[in-house]
């Protein structure tokens, strides 16, 4: 299976690094975009550093894959990922900041995380969008719900405590074992609601 992974610079990057490991441990082949504010966000949630580098953030980052991951820029539009013609099985942005969500939600690309949203849109493949923002002003909750008509899934970074979770990891898992079954990726980070153990 082929994803496009976006980060960009809403709070939330532990769950990107552990959908990053998850996805490349279920033998995916994966594109990773991170905008100029997520590499921020990363830095500062992942490492505690928000002024390492560029270069270290990315390096740093690329290690909780398991093999199968590229990184491009956020202004590499020959990148597969900037065309419908490309094949690509889905296309995640993980966190989504709500300039992100904005910019898709207008129909403007600013850089390639947005192009491969939109590219995921015209071509109707699976467009998973995880937000993080709150409170949330009308303006918002209108570019969610316009981006759920045009066909994107929203998958709110809003994890569940109802699962006996004891470590924030636990929460993380939460979230991005969600997120895997939107992919149709079989998982068990957590225990499902209603099976033994
Ligand atoms: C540490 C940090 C945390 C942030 N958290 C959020 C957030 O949770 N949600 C959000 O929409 N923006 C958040 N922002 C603001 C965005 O990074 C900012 O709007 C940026 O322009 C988004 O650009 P991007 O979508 O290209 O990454 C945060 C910024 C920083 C530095």
């Amino acid at each position: 299976m082929r994803v496009f992974l976006g980060v960009t610079g809403a709070s939330g990057a532990p769950y990107a690094a552990r959908l990053l490991e998850a996805l490349t441990e279920a033998d995916c082949e994966v594109g990773v975009c991170i905008s100029g504010a997520g590499l921020e966000v990363i830095a500062t949630e992942l490492y505690g550093d928000a002024r390492l580098s560029r270069d270290e953030t990315i390096a740093r980052f690329a290690e909780h894959a398991h093999g199968g991951v590229t990184v491009f820029d956020p202004q590499d539009w020959r990148s597969p990922y900037a065309s419908g013609s490309a094949r690509v099985d889905a296309y995640v942005i993980c966190p989504c900041s709500m300039g992100t969500l904005g910019t898709i939600a207008s129909g403007a690309m600013q850089n390639l995380i947005h192009r491969a949203a939109s590219v995921a849109l015209k071509e109707e493949r699976k467009l998973v969008l995880c937000p993080r923002e709150t409170p949330l002003s009308a303006i918002h909750l209108e570019n969610m719900l316009t981006l759920k008509r045009a066909g994107a899934t929203i998958l709110f970074l809003a994890p569940g405590f109802y699962h006996g979770a004891e470590r924030v990891e636990d929460l993380v898992d939460f979230v991005v074992a969600r997120c895997l079954d939107q992919l149709g990726l079989e998982n068990a980070l957590v225990p499902r609601w209603g099976s033994a153990g």
